[in-house]
């Protein structure tokens, strides 16, 4: 975005300036060919090749295409975040509050609720917010490449407590994140650990 962005700065900033030129007015043919080769033929063919592009790339990210290696349920409540890590089989296996255990380069689909009022989950550090509704669960994917720190924040107001709703992702290597679900497993009649 920030290559593609600085491109067309550039070229507005060019022709800017060669307008400002005096002297070196376009012929009224080089104008219209201007005009709709640049205000039209261009902005449709680049907006036609990011709308397939955005398409195809949003499906990835929400969960559609290929299986996710790991499920998170997450369940967000005024004012906690609760994790559950799922099974093939979609059973918990192990749950933590207000701290998400991620494996390294890893793509993990999270299945995004909440219990009472609408909030927002968010690793800024990872990618775009996703809103949590009650009674409907949304879909988000997202890969750590990097084990660096970052933290997670309700981005939706949600009551007094909303701006304390944060929790810390930490991220572990393939090693370390199964022992990590060994040690916040649930219990066999579904308790979570806490
Ligand atoms: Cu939950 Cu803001």
């Amino acid at each position: 975005m920030f290559g593609a962005g600085s491109a067309a700065w550039a070229m507005v900033v060019v022709l800017a300036l060669l307008a400002m030129r005096p002297g070196r007015a376009l012929t009224p043919r080089a104008g219209t060919q201007l005009i709709v080769g640049g205000g039209v033929v261009l902005p449709t063919v680049l907006l036609a090749a990011l709308l397939v592009y955005g398409t195809l790339a949003s499906d990835r990210v929400t969960g559609r295409g290929e299986d996710a290696a790991h499920v998170v349920r997450v369940t967000a409540r005024q004012w906690h975040w609760e994790f559950e890590y799922l099974d093939r089989d979609g059973i918990a296996r192990a749950a933590s509050v207000d701290r998400l255990a991620l494996p390294l380069g890893e793509m993990v689909e999270f299945h995004i609720e909440s219990i009472d009022v609408i909030h927002s989950f968010w690793i800024p550090r990872l990618g775009g917010k996703v809103d949590a509704i009650p009674g409907r669960t949304n879909l988000l994917r997202l890969r750590a490449d990097r084990a660096v720190p970052m933290r997670g924040q309700c981005a939706e107001f949600c009551g007094l407590e909303h701006a304390r709703m944060a929790f810390r992702v930490d991220v572990l290597d393939a090693r370390a994140y199964r022992a990590w679900l060994r040690e916040n497993a649930v219990a066999a009649d579904g308790g979570a650990a806490r």
